[in-house]
């Protein structure tokens, strides 16, 4: 096969959907790990609007492709296109993964072991402790889920700039998981020194410092940060947050969003192509192209 021939009718072809999508580092992770494993797939950004998602599917299921990822806004819109859901993400109400087994769509939720991988080497810290999660968005619930799920908690703080938000997902997940420790608080840092203060782990899942405005954070003060604390930013562009500066200066363990970002894909990729990413190797070619990009 040579280089002008490496495309064909076997090719698989696997897209992730949003809006915008300009900033998306999946397709770049993808395609580098499929030429890694030497496999006929390619990954392409389709920049669809809110209403155009039907249509987006019904053209992807004619052109036969084998998957695609799905990201803002339309995590949630997706479900009603799909014919089966995965336990883990009708819990979280999102999906970002979908394969297209014949024609039948199944859509599951690989955020959730992308925040479970990230947080595992701290469980036992974790366990017990107070959590405080800033966010009340769609990566807010999955992780809302997963520590809940798999970390043992002692107690959740759900914190938002929409406090009415914070109050309904607070609601959501004590009927649904059946965990009465959760606490809802508006986003104002100086009446939360206390609550930010005692959490063994802060984990941020607002867009807040994201590549343009990385000059911007929900807090501001490193004071309300302490060293014996793990703070977690989803955010990986860029990997290093303000957010996560601060945090570091009052001696916090920092995780920043890229390891959570290649164990989503990593785990997409297993459901698309059965085969393993090769993680290690793809991080750190992240880490180089994100920080010079
Ligand atoms: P995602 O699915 O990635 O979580 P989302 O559903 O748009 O994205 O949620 C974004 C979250 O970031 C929300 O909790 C939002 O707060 P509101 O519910 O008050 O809108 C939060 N967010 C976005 N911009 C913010 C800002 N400038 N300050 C504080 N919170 C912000």
């Amino acid at each position: 096969m040579n280089k002008y021939d490496k495309f064909n009718l076997n090719t698989g072809i696997i897209g992730i959907l949003g809006h915008p999508i300009k900033h998306s580092y999946s397709p770049l992770m993808h395609n580098i790990a499929f030429e890694l494993n030497r496999l006929n797939y390619i990954f392409l950004p389709f920049d669809v609007p809110q209403n155009s998602l039907k249509d987006a599917v019904k053209g992807m299921l004619a052109l036969g492709f084998k998957g695609f990822n799905i990201t803002l806004p339309h995590k949630e819109a997706i479900i009603q296109h799909l014919k089966n859901v995965s336990e883990e993400a009708s819990m979280v109400g999102a999906v970002n993964t979908v394969v297209n087994d014949n024609g039948v769509l199944y859509g599951y939720n690989t955020d959730v072991a992308g925040i479970y991988e990230t947080l595992l080497p701290y469980k036992e810290d974790i366990s017990g402790k107070p959590i405080s999660i800033i966010g009340s968005g769609g990566a807010s619930r999955s992780v809302i889920y997963t520590i809940i799920r798999y970390f043992k908690p002692g107690k959740v703080n759900i914190i938002n700039r929409n406090l009415q938000k914070a109050e309904s997902l607070k609601e959501y997940f004590s009927a649904k998981m059946h965990f009465n420790n959760l606490h809802s608080y508006e986003l104002y840092p100086p009446d939360l020194r206390d609550v930010l203060k005692t959490s063994k782990l802060i984990v941020n899942t607002t867009s807040v410092g994201m590549y343009p405005n990385v000059d911007d954070s929900v807090i501001t003060e490193y004071e309300h940060f302490s060293k014996e604390q793990i703070v977690f930013d989803l955010i990986y562009n860029p990997v290093k947050t303000k957010l996560l500066m601060l945090a570091e200066a009052a001696g916090a363990e920092c995780l920043d969003g890229l390891k959570m970002f290649v164990h989503q894909g990593a785990k997409a990729f297993q459901l698309w192509t059965g085969q393993e990413m090769p993680v290690d190797k793809i991080l750190k070619t992240l880490r180089l192209y994100i920080s010079t990009d």
